[in-house]
């Protein structure tokens, strides 16, 4: 925007203020990247502003204790603001900090992680250790999932990421995040069936990009291993961080030194792989059958053979199952979907005395703190580590595990 343009958008917000509009100082940035300040005791949300700034906002949801607010102009910049790189920032749900200089984002996420602990489990917060993250901040994804932007399938459609409002869907020409091999996908046409309402596209590593709607097996590589995955399957999406994860669990697996480890929401087994090969016995439960047939496959070409890998939820199957394995010596992890574990699963390992060690990794800091509070309920188990990865460069989510030691025998 010209100089001229700017003077007559200051000029244009001035004249449509209203005297309820506020003039606030940004203290922080809080768990989702709106920045966080207070006003006459009560607390303001502002998405889009970054400490330090004096921004003025029209407060658009006024609830009893906090504001959520829209931005209207920052009057004074922070020194870590940088111009979005990406043309539908601000459009598209997708990302929430690429306004800001990427040290600055990894600073506030290990903030929100150490802040999370404190608040719900005091003299942990110190367990909390600094940010991990991989060598770059774009182009990262190995996947997109795309939505649809018509209802109609008889005509080939663009399809689009949903916007901040969360409902509507945009047509992208490309996302920064995404490894630039897929970015033919964002500019394709694609027939929808009835009731599909989206499509998942990920690269192979002999550059094939496949697809939810085929359910085909793939190659794909996490450090000096090459897995089998689904395209119908999970599989993690930033190849660099899932290493640091696995190292960082192999350390926790190597120091406890487990008779057997189980994997929980094993997917293709990737962490029993890279983490657990040298446990005496593995084993574990997930429930997507194409994922369990990639497992098999990536245990068969290691000359791994679990104890047993259930197909099924674990909320159903692994209390029954953790009956079954020795007394001691145990390491379990799980790697649970977004929505985090089942409470009746949370409930049962809150009463376990057979798991010595208890890893916990969570894209979600909100849900992983709900059920750590539940796990921790009943005195069991202690918190020994806690560490942030920036799985998700840009955009809100936060990777984080925890480590929990049983306090008879782990
Ligand atoms: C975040 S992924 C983790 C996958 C695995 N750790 C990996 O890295 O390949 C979660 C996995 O849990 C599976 N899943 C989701 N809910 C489940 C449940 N209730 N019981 C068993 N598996 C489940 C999904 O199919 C998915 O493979």
């Amino acid at each position: 925007m010209n100089a001229a343009a700017r003077v007559i958008r200051s000029h244009d917000i001035i004249r449509s203020m209203k005297s309820d509009d506020l003039d606030l100082t940004i203290e922080k940035l809080v768990f989702g990247g709106d920045g966080l300040a207070h006003h006459e005791g009560k607390v303001y949300f502002v998405p889009g502003a970054l400490p330090g700034e004096k921004v003025l906002v029209r407060v658009m949801n006024d609830k009893k204790n906090y504001g959520k607010t829209k931005r209207l102009k920052i009057l004074a910049n922070s020194p870590a603001r940088v111009d979005p790189p990406c043309p539908y920032y601000g459009q598209c749900g997708g990302c929430q900090y690429q306004h800001i200089r990427y040290p600055e984002e990894l600073r506030w996420k290990e903030y929100q992680v150490r802040e999370g602990f404190e608040r719900h489990f005091r003299p942990d917060a110190k367990r909390v250790e600094p940010i991990r993250f991989g060598p770059g901040d774009y182009h990262y994804r190995n996947s997109v999932t795309l939505h649809r932007t018509s209802g109609q399938t008889g005509t080939a459609q663009r399809l689009g990421f949903f916007g901040v409002d969360n409902t509507s869907v945009l047509g992208v020409e490309n996302c920064l995040l995404a490894n630039q091999r897929l970015e033919a996908v964002f500019k394709s046409r694609y027939l929808m069936k009835k009731g599909e309402d989206d499509r998942t596209f990920k690269c192979a590593e002999d550059g094939e990009i496949v697809s939810s709607q085929e359910a085909k097996l793939y190659r794909t590589r996490v450090g000096k291993e090459s897995l089998w995955a689904s395209s119908a399957g999970f599989f993690q999406n930033h190849a660099a961080v899932t290493e640091l994860v696995a190292d960082r669990l192999l350390d926790w697996v190597v120091e406890a030194r487990p008779k057997c480890f189980v994997d929980l929401y094993a997917g293709v087994g990737t962490f029993s792989i890279l983490s657990a090969w040298d446990v005496p016995d593995v084993c574990g439960v997930e429930e997507n059958p194409n994922s369990m047939e990639c497992l098999r496959k990536n245990f068969l070409e290691r000359n791994i053979k679990p104890a047993g890998m259930i197909e099924g939820r674990v909320e159903n199957v692994f209390p029954a199952f953790s009956k079954t394995l020795p007394s001691e010596g145990i390491f379990v992890f799980m790697d649970p979907p977004r929505s985090g574990i089942d409470r009746s699963l949370s409930l049962f390992l809150a009463e376990s005395d057979g798991i010595g060690h208890l890893a916990y990794l969570s894209c979600d800091l909100a849900i992983l703190l709900r059920d750590l509070k539940l796990i921790l309920s009943k005195g069991k188990y202690v918190i020994r580590q806690v560490v942030p990865f920036d799985m998700f460069p840009r955009t809100k989510h936060i990777e984080v595990m925890v480590l929990l030691v049983n306090l008879k025998n782990g």
